[in-house]
């Protein structure tokens, strides 16, 4: 990670947030565009963008609404969009493949689905992700609480973006896809922005209740973040809100496509570091404090959402275990039924596999009942971490290396570190068929993806 250019600093102007048309539809297209990811001495990057901007344009809607996308794809290759954490309906989940076919280059598709839970969610390509998210498709969806808890200004979403920059400062592409990328941690970049800003200033005001609300997009790196070095505390984590304001000691990860809603009310004007903990402590934003000019709101924590509660005493147990990837010591696995030894499975673009199985294969890894609960026992056997996603439901994580969690949060994405045991439970009650792959989107283009049905 290189630091930032010093005195090169751009104030973060809030997310443009997307109007809806005259006939009720948000209107999302994918084309071609470009930023300047580096600042104003770095070069403008050839970026795949919604509606032309970086991030893309942040939609929000109230608990419950209908929301109506008329997407249009207006790029050269076949693309789609999914909801990332919306307990949602499958045909509208935006998996090519799997729920719809990719949109084709001139084509459009129409998403059509309620949003049932309050809370910070995010958009983002969804075929060939590990080629297009990486290049700007992505966006935050945002579904706000039946009465609002924050004045909109103290509202701020921050889209952490980690890219890979050449020397002029601008994307490189000539690695898109490389094998040793796939096969080690994932495309890890060298340059952090938020909201498409380098080292932007984020404008807060004293003694005034802030949420901010935290979306990870990047590709592969894991974000550790310490929010009580800044005086935040955490009110809710991949959508969902706790039930409590909670303190963090330490730091906190991020992982990519979680998310993390933070509050804070600064009590003194000036500058606040928001810092990387990885290694040394490294600041890619700062937070500016300025005098309060209206007057001050009690904290009102938004409302958990009513999630289906698991049944730990009839629970389908079942393993998920990572493996392959380099160091990992894989021999061979099975793809289609057939067992491929670690070179075919190499000239084949595939690194990884759940439960010895690569990629997609045409079963689906376990086709539950609706309203089964389920509790996934995932082990990491490979010598890097994850962050498994799993669709259209919510999960909580209920045991790490065989201590039940003091907090069993509700997750749509959770992490696992090399040779760590994660248990995680939930309530198959979503009908249709779901994914669950690693969002170190290059580890699911080589292998790390597999299906569930619920019936
Ligand atoms: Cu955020 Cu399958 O994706
Ligand atoms: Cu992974």
């Amino acid at each position: 990670m290189k630091a930032s250019a010093a005195g090169c600093v751009a104030a973060l102007s809030p997310v443009f947030a997307l109007a809806k048309t005259e006939d009720g539809f948000f209107d999302l297209a994918a084309v071609k565009g470009q930023a300047r990811l580096y600042g104003k001495d770095g070069g403008l990057s050839n970026l795949w963008l919604y509606n032309d901007r970086l991030p893309g344009p942040q939609i929000r809607v109230k608990r419950g609404e209908r929301v109506r996308v008329r997407f249009t794809n207006n790029l050269e290759e076949p693309t789609s969009v999914h909801w990332h954490g919306i307990r949602i309906d499958n045909a509208m989940d935006g998996v090519a493949g799997l729920t719809q076919p990719a949109v084709a280059p001139g084509d459009s598709f129409d998403y059509d689905f309620v949003a049932p839970d309050a809370g910070t969610y995010w958009y983002h390509a969804h075929n060939m992700s590990w080629n297009q998210v990486p290049r700007g498709l992505a966006g935050a969806l945002i579904v706000e609480d039946d009465e609002p808890t924050f004045d909109p200004d103290c509202d701020i979403t921050l889209i952490l973006n980690d890219w890979r920059l050449d020397e002029n400062g601008t994307l490189e592409t000539a690695s898109f896809g490389a094998m040793h990328d796939f096969a080690h941690a994932g495309r890890l970049g060298n340059w952090l922005t938020i909201n498409g800003i380098s080292m932007p200033d984020i404008a807060l005001k004293k003694d005034r209740w802030h949420r901010l609300r935290l979306i990870n997009a990047s590709t592969a790196r894991i974000l550790d973040l310490a929010p009580a070095r800044f005086g935040a505390r955490l009110i809710g984590l991949d959508g969902q809100a706790l039930d409590t304001a909670r303190e963090i000691e330490g730091t906190v990860q991020l992982a990519p496509a979680q998310r993390m809603d933070l509050v804070l009310r600064p009590e003194e004007t000036g500058k606040l570091p928001f810092e990387m903990m990885t290694g040394k402590p490294f600041t890619f934003a700062n937070f500016i404090v300025s005098e309060t000019d209206s007057e001050d709101l009690a904290l009102v924590l938004p409302p958990p959402n009513q999630l289906p509660e698991p049944d730990l005493s009839s629970s389908w147990e079942l393993p998920l275990v990572m493996a392959g990837g380099a160091m990992g010591g894989m021999r061979s696995m099975m793809r289609n039924g057939v067992e491929m030894d670690m070179h075919q499975m190499m000239s084949e673009g595939l690194f990884w596999a759940f439960n010895g199985v690569a990629g997609m294969d045409g079963d689906p890894m376990f086709s539950a009942t609706r309203g089964d609960t389920i509790l996934l026992e995932s082990r990491n056997d490979t010598a890097f971490p994850h962050a498994v996603h799993l669709h259209g439901h919510h999960f909580r994580v209920i045991e790490r290396d065989g201590t039940q969690l003091e907090h069993p949060d509700w997750r749509d994405t959770f992490t696992s570190q090399p040779r760590e045991t994660v248990k995680i439970a939930f309530v198959a009650d979503n009908p249709g068929k779901w994914l669950i792959h690693c969002h170190m989107l290059g580890h699911a283009a080589s292998g790390m993806m597999t299906w569930f049905e619920v019936a």
